[in-house]
């Protein structure tokens, strides 16, 4: 039996391995096993989590710190809903993977076509992922905030 990669979840990896992601607690627990991702640098918002596998920070202001001390395109904010929320008005750019699905969602990510600060760079063709339609699109903010 052949098992491909989903495009979006290749995409993902190929980005982001060998830098530095920044996640919730909610979501370094939805992971396999719940285990941080492997190749990268795991910063993790928790109050409660203690753990020796990835850099847990207790709040924002210990995440800005330990931000300051890396390149900021070196740092990759990869949820969830909470997260991506606060930070998004201190990040460059957005890479954002639309999947044409109707799913039962509960946490959402912000429809950036309607924000004011966000424009769209670039915008792929439609492509065809494991039974969806996705597309891979890019966006910039034209306000970004200082950490
Ligand atoms: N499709 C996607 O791109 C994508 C990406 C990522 C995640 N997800 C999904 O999103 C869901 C998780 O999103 P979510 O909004 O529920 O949670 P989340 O943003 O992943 O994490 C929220 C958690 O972050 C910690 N936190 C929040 N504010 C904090 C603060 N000021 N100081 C210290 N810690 C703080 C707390 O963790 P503790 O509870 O540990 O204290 C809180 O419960 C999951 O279902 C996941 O599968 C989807």
């Amino acid at each position: 039996m052949m098992f491909s990669i989903p495009k979006d979840m290749k995409f993902f990896r190929e980005t982001t391995t060998g830098y530095t992601v920044v996640m919730g607690g909610n979501t370094l627990r939805s992971f396999p096993g719940g285990k941080p991702l492997k190749n990268r640098v795991n910063i993790v918002l928790s109050r409660g989590q203690v753990r020796d596998d990835c850099v847990i920070v207790r709040s924002y202001g210990e995440l800005f710190d330990e931000l300051k001390k890396r390149k900021e395109e070196d740092v990759f904010v990869i949820g969830g809903g909470e997260v991506y929320r606060e930070l998004l008005p201190y990040c460059h750019g957005a890479l954002v993977t639309k999947v044409d699905a109707v799913g039962g969602a509960t946490v959402f990510f912000p429809n950036l076509d309607e924000h004011a600060d966000f424009v769209c760079v670039d915008e792929g063709q439609p492509i065809e992922d494991n039974g969806y339609i996705i597309r891979f699109t890019r966006y910039q903010n034209n306000a970004v905030k200082e950490l």
